[in-house]
């Protein structure tokens, strides 16, 4: 892979992805949307493999919204069955000899079929242990749907609303151990968050690509972070340490 330009002391420990783009790749290509989830699952475990090579601690994907549930049903279906046949069955035993932990944020309703569940399940517990780099999937993931989780477990816990401050919310997130992410990358030239981690971006350095992501690879991460490592982070201060890592 190539790393020029890049400061290796300064690699992101968190980068999350919106993969966009995988219907408008394949009607490009002339072929059912279905096949640009196909060809996204390739450009996946290719960046997930760049990521780890890098020694980015965290990455984390949007796989599937709380809204894409509103698409056709075929393509509902096939998206169910790219996630639970090939990340986790297919993918799921290269990614553990990598050293990869698999987990998932996101709501477990009524509509996640429960064989998917199981394979999450069987997923995580697998590679629960493993240490080389965390890959956490939004799947059936929706921001505001994750804040309204939170405030209503905070509300449960019976905390008196006096008490209640920013870390309150965050200790009640899907994910309250990861941290927040240092970039978050959207491919195929839309400039938009939607719903993606909402409360975890606050101070995140977004990067959009043209990129359809089928096409995204691991050098497009190095690109990606090379722009990442250009910017000054500065949360608000006029200074910060300008290193591109929180304090
Ligand atoms: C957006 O493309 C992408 C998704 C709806 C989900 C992302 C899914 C994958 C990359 C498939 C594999 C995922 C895993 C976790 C194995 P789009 O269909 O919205 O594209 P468009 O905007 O061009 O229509």
């Amino acid at each position: 892979m190539e790393l020029d330009g890049l400061d290796p002391n300064r690699i992101p420990r968190h980068v999350a992805c919106v993969m966009d783009g995988n219907g408008r790749w394949a009607t490009k290509q002339g072929l059912p949307r279905t096949e640009g989830h196909r060809a996204g699952e390739e450009a996946l475990f290719d960046t997930t493999c760049g990521a780890l090579e890098l020694g980015i601690p965290f990455f984390t994907v949007y796989a599937f919204s709380t809204e894409n549930w509103r698409r056709p049903h075929e393509e509902v279906r096939f998206l169910l069955s790219v996630i639970a046949d090939q990340l986790l069955t297919r993918r799921r035993d290269e990614l553990h000899q990598m050293g990869v932990c698999i987990r998932f944020i996101g709501r477990r309703d009524w509509r996640v079929p429960r064989w998917v569940v199981k394979r999450m399940d069987e997923a995580s517990a697998l590679t629960a242990h493993n240490r080389a780099m965390t890959l956490t999937v939004a799947f059936n993931y929706g921001g505001r749907a994750e804040i309204v989780d939170a405030v209503k477990a905070v509300v449960a816990s019976g905390v008196s609303p006096a008490k209640i401050d920013e870390r309150t919310i965050h200790r009640y997130l899907y994910a309250p151990d990861l941290p927040d992410p240092d970039l978050v990358i959207r491919t195929s030239g839309e400039f938009r968050v939607s719903n993606f981690l909402l409360w975890e971006l606050a101070y995140s350095e977004l990067v959009f690509t043209d990129v359809l992501w089928p096409d995204f690879r691991r050098e497009h991460l190095v690109e990606a972070i090379r722009e990442f490592q250009a910017r000054n982070r500065r949360y608000g201060t006029t200074g910060g340490r300008g290193d591109g890592i929180p304090n």
